[in-house]
Formats: C-alpha cells, sequence, structure tokens
C-alpha cells in the first residue's frame, strides 16, 4: 500500500504498526465498506448535478467506483494502515482513477458526515431484517397458538401453580410481546432513515451541495437538520441496541422457559436434537445448549448498550474520535439478536409439547381454587373475601372436599355451606380445569374460544408487517438499482 493520503501532508510518517492498529475501525468498517460505496457514488452524482463537478471530472472515478461495487471493495482496502474504510477506499479510486479525478471525491464532506451515512445505511438493512426475524418468529408462534387452542396446562405466577390456561394463550403473551418489539424497531427505523450526509466536519460547507438530492438518491426518507448534531449524533444507534436488549430479555424468558420445561422435572416439550447437545461422559444427556447459550446472549447484548452508553455520555459537540469505539457495538448487539430471534423461531417450530404432562400439571397445587371461590360468591351471593378465606382455610385444612369446606365455612364465617345446597358434585364441577379455561372467554383470554379469535387478529397484523416489510426492501433496493443506474449513465 502507499502512504496514507490524508496524512501526507500535515503528518510524518513515523507510525508503528502498533499505533495503526489501535488507531483503525477496519474490522468493523467491513459492515459498511459497500455502503460506502453508495454513499461515494451519490455523492460524485450529486456534486455533477449540482455542476460543482464537471461530468469528464467525474466519470473517471465513476467508472472505478462502479467497478468496485460490481467486484468488490479491493482487498487492499481494507489494511489497518489506514485509518478506517473511507480512507482506504479514497486511496485505491485515487492509485486507479488517478488524482486529477479521484482526488476530487472529497470536496464539500467529510468522513464525520461520511461514516454517520454509511452507519446509518447499513443498520436500516439490519433493522429491516432483525423485523424480518420477528415476524417470522410471530408467525410460528402463531402457527403453534393455532395447534394448542385446547391444549391445556397449568399458568404460574411465582413458579408456582396458579390457573390452569391453554398453551395457546401462553404462546400469545410471547407472541404480544416480540410485536411490541417490532413496533419498536418500526419507530427506531424512522429516526435511523434520516441523511447526515452534506454536513461535512459539522458545518457543513460553503460547495452549493444539495443535501436533498443525495438523502433522495440514498433512499433516505429526510435529512438530519442541524449539521451539528448530524455528525455528532448517535442515538439512533443507542436506541437500536437498546431496542435489541428490550427484545433479548423477552427471547432469553424463551429460553429459561424452554430449559425449565424440558427438563426431567417438568417434561413439558422436548427439544428439536439439532439445538441440543449432549455430554461428553454421561452418554444418556440431552441438554437444551441453544437456549442456554440464547440466554445468556442476552447478558452479551445489554453489555453492547452500556459499552455505548458510556462512550457517549462524556463527548462534547461534534464529532469525536471515541465514535468510533461506539459503532462495533452496535454491530455485535444486532447480529447476535438477529442470530438468536431465527434460531428461536425454528426450536419453537421443531418443539414437541407434552400435552398428557400438560393437562395432567393443570389441575395440581389446587389451581381452580379461585374458581371454586368464584363459585360460591355467584351462587350463595358471598362476598369474594369471604369466600377465598373459607376456601384458603380448607386448603390449609388438607384439601378441598364438602367436609373440609364445611368446616372451614364454620370455622372462619359461622356459616354452613351444607345448608345453604352445597354439595361434591358441585364442587368437583367448579374445580374442573377444562371448566374453569372455558369459563374465562371475555378478548385477550386463555378460552379456547377466546384464542381462537387472538390467533385470528394477530395473523392479520403480522400479515400486515410482513407486507410493510416488503414494502421497505423493495424501495430500498430499487433506490439501490436507480442509483446506481444513474452513475453508470454519467459514463456515455
Ligand atoms: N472511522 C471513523 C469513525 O468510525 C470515521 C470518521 C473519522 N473522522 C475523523 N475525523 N477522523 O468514526
Amino acid at each position: 500500500m502507499e502512504r496514507d493520503h490524508i496524512r501526507a501532508g500535515r503528518l510524518s510518517e513515523d507510525r508503528s504498526a502498533d499505533i495503526a492498529s489501535f488507531l483503525s475501525s477496519m474490522d468493523a468498517d467491513r459492515w459498511i465498506a459497500e455502503a460506502d460505496l453508495l454513499v461515494d457514488i451519490a455523492h460524485v452524482t450529486m456534486l455533477v448535478e449540482r455542476e460543482i463537478l464537471d461530468k469528464e471530472e467525474a466519470q473517471g472515478m465513476m467508472r472505478i467506483l462502479l467497478d468496485f461495487v460490481e467486484k468488490g471493495v479491493p482487498a487492499e482496502a481494507f489494511d489497518i494502515r489506514y485509518e478506517d474504510i473511507h480512507a482506504g477506499i479514497e486511496a485505491c479510486l485515487i492509485r486507479a482513477a488517478g488524482e486529477e479525478s479521484g482526488g476530487r471525491l472529497h470536496m464539500g464532506r467529510s468522513r464525520n458526515d461520511e461514516v454517520a451515512t454509511c452507519i446509518r445505511m447499513r443498520l436500516r438493512e439490519e433493522v429491516i431484517g432483525l423485523m424480518g426475524e420477528l415476524a417470522g418468529l410471530r408467525d410460528v408462534l402463531l402457527d403453534l397458538a393455532a395447534v394448542h387452542q385446547e391444549t391445556i396446562m397449568p399458568g404460574f405466577t411465582h413458579m408456582q401453580h396458579a390457573q390452569p390456561t391453554t398453551l395457546s394463550h401462553h404462546l400469545l403473551a410471547f407472541e404480544a410481546a416480540f410485536t411490541r418489539d417490532f413496533e419498536r424497531l418500526r419507530h427506531a427505523f424512522s429516526r435511523i432513515n434520516q441523511s447526515p450526509l452534506g454536513a461535512a466536519a459539522f458545518a457543513s460547507t460553503g460547495f452549493p451541495i444539495d443535501r436533498e438530492m443525495t438523502a433522495k438518491l440514498l433512499g433516505f426518507a429526510g435529512v438530519e437538520g442541524n449539521t451539528m448534531d448530524a455528525v455528532s449524533a448517535r442515538d439512533f444507534l443507542l436506541e437500536a441496541i437498546a431496542d435489541c436488549s428490550i427484545l433479548m430479555t423477552h427471547a432469553s424468558r424463551c429460553c429459561e422457559e424452554l430449559i425449565v420445561w424440558s427438563s426431567g422435572l417438568v417434561q413439558f416439550v422436548e427439544l428439536p436434537d439439532a439445538f441440543c447437545s449432549t455430554s461428553s461422559i454421561m452418554p444418556q444427556k440431552k441438554n437444551p445448549d441453544t437456549a442456554e447459550i440464547m440466554r445468556g446472549k442476552a447478558g452479551t447484548v445489554y453489555g453492547s448498550l452500556v459499552a455505548a452508553l458510556a462512550t457517549m455520555k462524556g463527548l462534547p459537540m461534534s464529532y469525536n474520535r471515541d465514535l468510533q469505539e461506539v459503532t462495533p457495538n452496535l454491530w455485535k448487539a444486532i447480529s447476535e439478536a438477529r442470530s438468536s430471534i431465527r434460531l428461536l423461531s425454528g426450536m419453537y417450530a421443531g418443539a414437541r409439547f407434552n400435552r398428557e404432562r400438560m393437562r395432567e400439571e393443570s389441575g395440581r397445587g389446587y389451581s381452580t381454587a379461585t374458581d371454586l371461590a368464584d363459585f360460591l360468591v355467584r351462587e350463595y351471593r358471598i362476598p369474594f373475601r369471604t369466600a377465598h378465606t373459607i376456601v384458603g382455610r380448607a386448603v390449609k385444612k388438607g384439601g378441598i372436599n364438602l367436609m373440609m369446606l364445611e368446616r372451614a365455612a364454620l370455622e372462619v364465617k359461622g356459616i354452613s355451606l351444607v345448608d345453604m345446597g352445597l354439595t361434591e358434585d358441585m364442587i368437583r364441577n367448579a374445580l374442573d380445569p377444562v371448566h374453569a379455561v372455558a369459563m374465562r372467554r371475555g378478548p385477550g383470554g386463555p378460552s379456547p374460544e377466546a384464542v381462537r379469535s387472538s390467533v385470528k387478529e394477530r395473523r392479520r397484523l403480522v400479515r400486515r408487517d410482513m407486507a410493510w416489510l416488503e414494502g421497505i426492501r423493495h424501495s430500498l433496493s430499487e433506490t439501490k438499482a436507480s442509483l446506481l443506474r444513474k452513475a453508470k449513465e454519467m459514463l456515455s
């Protein structure tokens, strides 16, 4: 490689490999190399359209830039002796096109607006990708929720048997959380998708550039107004990592549950072999390693968020090189989140839920005691607190049956339920988990009837969201194609 052309004027050459590699963002810049070419192309196109640059002056470098797009960014541009990919690409461009043309690329801009633009463009793609994974996961959960509308299972609070529910209801709870994660990213997307290009170092430029034009060429919805903010803001990225952190909380809770549910003690689910590992010594073992690693990854993603926040918090206006240290946290967080959500979908899709075990447990632990209390309220117009105390006392005395309830009622309230007409049959009926679930048919509730209409409604939402994603993907790829078409026209 030649010496770094950016340093050539002002600085001497004596720099150890140690310093060079400390300074270089090259590793993380692999994420934005391709975006950088598009930013270059849009910038040059705009300079020509605004007659800041002659077509003839631009043609040489445009030819090379298009060549790079076609064949990929040259390996040499990634040499860590360049401070970053922006310097690397410019150097390769100048070498191939000559300084007479290539040396004009960087007029009216800075690496500060350049890098912010590249990050936003790449992040835009990643967010759309992550939202696609989330929509897929929602779809898988809805498939399962549709299958398990009648699968009765125990619901838990404090990890204790609480009240029976349906597996469908339980899965729809996670689906609702992942839908909010999707929504959060959609909002983040609208803030990411604003162009900082043209802000230059921070003070914009005296050249009569057209920021609206480059924004449009690159598919941004608008322009970041204040040019100082445009180069120094990274909250769009913090927000994306925060969103990844929150969704990893949900993924981790799913994993925790799959781990517990697949244990020999619970046996509610069997995970697909592909997502499990075995032991090097205990030949019988089937361990839920994917779920465990994913639960761990949540911690890694939170780490990225804290690292990024901590790096940002002390920075004065406007660009400071510390910002370079923030970006890799973004790529780490978003790639971990994407693969986690993808694998979680696969894990759920291949999981086999054990209906019998769930049914068996659904009535355990007096899980329908509330329904009995409700029955007493309805049947005998006893205040709920009174019924709650009577049933609770019967449980404390050793069980729910007519004799215990009668004793409890006499003991705590001095009333006879038998005199009121309570029979063993009525108690058995009130305690039936299937009946208890069927009663809860209000919207959002667990009854087969309620979950059936929830599944239907949620399907409609996920279809709508998938269509939205498809529209964005389509318009981004159209924008790219039209930018490249425009650039090619310049060569003729
Ligand atoms: N690699 C740098 C970053 O990630 C690009 C911007 C460099 N700007 C500068 N003034 N040195 O932030």
